[in-house]
């Protein structure tokens, strides 16, 4: 069974703080009476908006038994200092860059947990991954997986050195499929198609085709293979990519991303 907590709060709660609130909100993993927020400036309106309760972060150092940190990476280290844990208190962290041993030491004597969550969180469609090493406490690996899969898909990794791709796969990935899926639309509006039909019609697309890769025995080249027949359209907008390196720029970006994350570990 999930251990059960009382109250749950927000250290931070911008783009993906509120993305993981509406989540837990809406797959009833908290009540909104069970949470509390903090933020620099705009926790009235977050509390506002989502009917929970705007506190300082010694509020919810005080008051909750799972604290949630979703600062900057700048600032997660300072966000925490001077707030007085307890030994019973978890916290879950969704920072990039930041390893979980140094936000022990400033969160001492809480036990702290590691998640890499993506945006999509906010309509239940996201992926997390949780750091799930052999040590770590299984109350608190099963807590931490009860309250991220009402937000989409969770997948423990064993190696905190695999978060920095997690980072750039998971975290950033939905940015670049953003970027894929605006080009998809303008190459639509350049050969005619209207605007709105055009961007719809790309993400539909997109959201089918993911669909399509999730199922059991998906590989993405075999589900290519069906879409392209000899001579067809599809194969000649296939070399277009490959003339263009689509590919490679795809790798490069979760390259460039992890690197990313591993400098801002080694500045934290
Ligand atoms: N966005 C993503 O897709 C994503 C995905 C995975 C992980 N992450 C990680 O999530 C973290 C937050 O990213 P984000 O995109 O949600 O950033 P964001 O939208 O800028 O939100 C940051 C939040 O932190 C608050 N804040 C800043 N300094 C604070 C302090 N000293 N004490 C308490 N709260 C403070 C801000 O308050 P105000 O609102 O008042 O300014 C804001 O609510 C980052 O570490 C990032 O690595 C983000």
């Amino acid at each position: 069974m999930t251990r059960a907590f009382t109250k749950l709060g927000f250290l931070g709660c911008g783009q993906i703080g509120r993305a993981l609130l509406a989540g837990w909100l809406d797959g009833g993993r908290v009540r909104a009476d069970q949470v509390l927020v903090a933020a620099k400036r705009s926790a009235e309106a977050t509390a506002q908006r989502f009917g929970v309760r705007a506190a300082t972060a010694a509020d919810v150092v005080r008051e909750c038994d799972v604290v949630i940190l979703a600062v900057k990476p700048a600032q997660a280290l300072t966000a925490l200092d001077g707030l007085a844990f307890r030994s019973e208190q978890l916290l879950i962290s969704v920072v990039a860059g930041v390893t979980r041993d140094r936000l022990a030491r400033a969160a001492t004597p809480a036990r702290v947990a590691r998640t890499m969550p993506n945006t999509p969180c906010r309509i239940g469609r996201g992926v997390t991954c949780v750091l799930a090493g052999p040590d770590d406490d299984a109350g608190d690996v099963a807590l931490v997986e009860h309250l991220f899969s009402a937000a989409g898909h969770v997948e423990a990794l064993a190696d905190e050195s695999l978060f920095h791709v997690a980072t750039a796969l998971v975290g950033s990935g939905p940015a670049f499929v953003f970027v894929a899926l605006e080009a998809l639309a303008d190459g639509a509006v350049l050969a005619g198609l209207p605007r709105e039909a055009a961007r719809r019609l790309a993400a539909q697309t997109v959201a089918g085709a993911a669909a399509l890769a999730c199922g059991p025995d998906a590989h993405p080249a075999r589900l290519k293979d069906e879409v392209a027949s000899p001579g067809g359209t599809t194969i000649h907008g296939l070399q277009a990519l490959e003339r263009r390196a689509f590919r490679a720029a795809l790798l490069e970006a979760i390259d460039a991303a992890a690197r990313r994350s591993r400098e801002l570990m080694e500045k934290s």
